[in-house]
């Protein structure tokens, strides 16, 4: 019999990289698309969540547009807090485990040193505030809950840095990018790929670790620093290299305010499942020769 695991926002960048994975024999995913499953319709969340007898629920939808968010608070709330919340209700009804997927902006980014997940959330925007409303409604309701806190999550896929770097440093011969925001780049794929191990071992041990945990690629860095080792991979594509020049976030106004402190560690997850996420150099390589790679052979 094969156990279906509903991947909700299938069409983004941790969606699309969930849906390209070998999936373990037994299993399989299913990503309905938004004209199906759209969070500010609660009753195709029901509807969804009935059509089968789901087996996880991995939650990969969100409102992930940060400023954005600051200015249509209502749909982010709605999205970020009051669809997992649904969701989780009916997790819980049907016995089964769920994956909520969350952001390092839950954290104010005022810590000293890394981040473990016993700190106390604080967000600074509408984005992180309703994540973490998520979060909380999540552990409130299911007993059978991961809370996967990621953060700047890069990909082939979507929107990303990674993607805007590449398109910028093609344009322009200098760049100013941010240097004291500090964090990990996480790979979509490296990130989905835990995902899913995750939660084929909630799906078959009844006692699993359950709870938060940071599920970051591996190392720290800042924004300037990611866009050095874009291009740097770049170049080996035959891409001039732009210079990079570092600026503050206070010589980058943004609607919404940034942590600057994103270091999240990852100890719980290596203890508790056993899963260490690559370095975030090798993601990010990995992102650009996909991107580049038909350049190349064209060149
Ligand atoms: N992106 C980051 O840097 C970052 C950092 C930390 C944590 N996270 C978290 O990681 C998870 C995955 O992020 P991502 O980068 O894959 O995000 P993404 O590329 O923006 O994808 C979000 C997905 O949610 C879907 N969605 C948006 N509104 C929806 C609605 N009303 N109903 C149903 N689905 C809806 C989108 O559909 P459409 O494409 O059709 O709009 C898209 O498929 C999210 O939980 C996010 O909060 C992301």
């Amino acid at each position: 019999m094969i156990r279906p695991i509903l991947v909700t926002g299938g069409d983004g960048q941790l969606g699309t990289s969930l849906c390209g994975l070998p999936v373990p024999e037994g299993y399989a995913l299913v990503a309905p698309g938004l004209d199906v499953l759209d969070f500010t319709r609660p009753e195709t969340i029901d509807a969804v969540m009935a059509s089968r007898p789901w087996a996880a629920v991995i939650n990969g939808a969100a409102h992930t547009a940060v400023d954005r968010a600051e200015s249509e608070p209502a749909l982010a709330w709605t999205i970020n807090a009051a669809a997992p919340a649904r969701i989780a209700r009916l997790c819980a009804a049907a016995g089964i485990p769920m994956v909520q997927v969350s952001t390092d902006y839950v954290y104010p980014g005022d810590k000293d040193g890394a981040y473990v997940e016993a700190d106390a959330v604080g967000p600074l925007g509408v984005y992180g505030a309703s994540k973490a409303a998520g979060e909380f409604a999540v552990r409130a309701a299911v007993p059978r809950h991961v809370i996967a806190r990621t953060s700047w999550v890069v990909s082939p896929f979507g929107n990303n840095f990674v993607k805007t770097m590449l398109r910028l440093g093609a344009e322009r011969p200098e760049l100013r990018v941010v240097d004291d925001q500090w964090g990990a780049p996480t790979s979509a794929q490296d990130l989905a790929a835990a995902l899913l191990q995750i939660t084929c071992r909630l799906i078959e041990a009844p006692d699993a670790p359950t709870g938060v945990f940071h599920t970051v690629n591996r190392g720290e860095t800042t924004w300037r620093r990611v866009a050095e080792a874009v291009f740097a991979r770049a170049a080996h594509h035959g891409r001039t290299v732009p210079v990079v020049t570092p600026i503050p976030t206070s010589d980058y106004p943004t609607p919404a305010r940034r942590p600057l402190n994103s270091r999240l560690s990852t100890a719980r997850l290596e203890q508790a499942y056993g899963i260490v996420l690559p370095d975030w150099r090798d993601g990010v390589d990995r992102i650009v020769d996909q991107l580049l790679q038909t350049e190349t052979t064209v060149r």
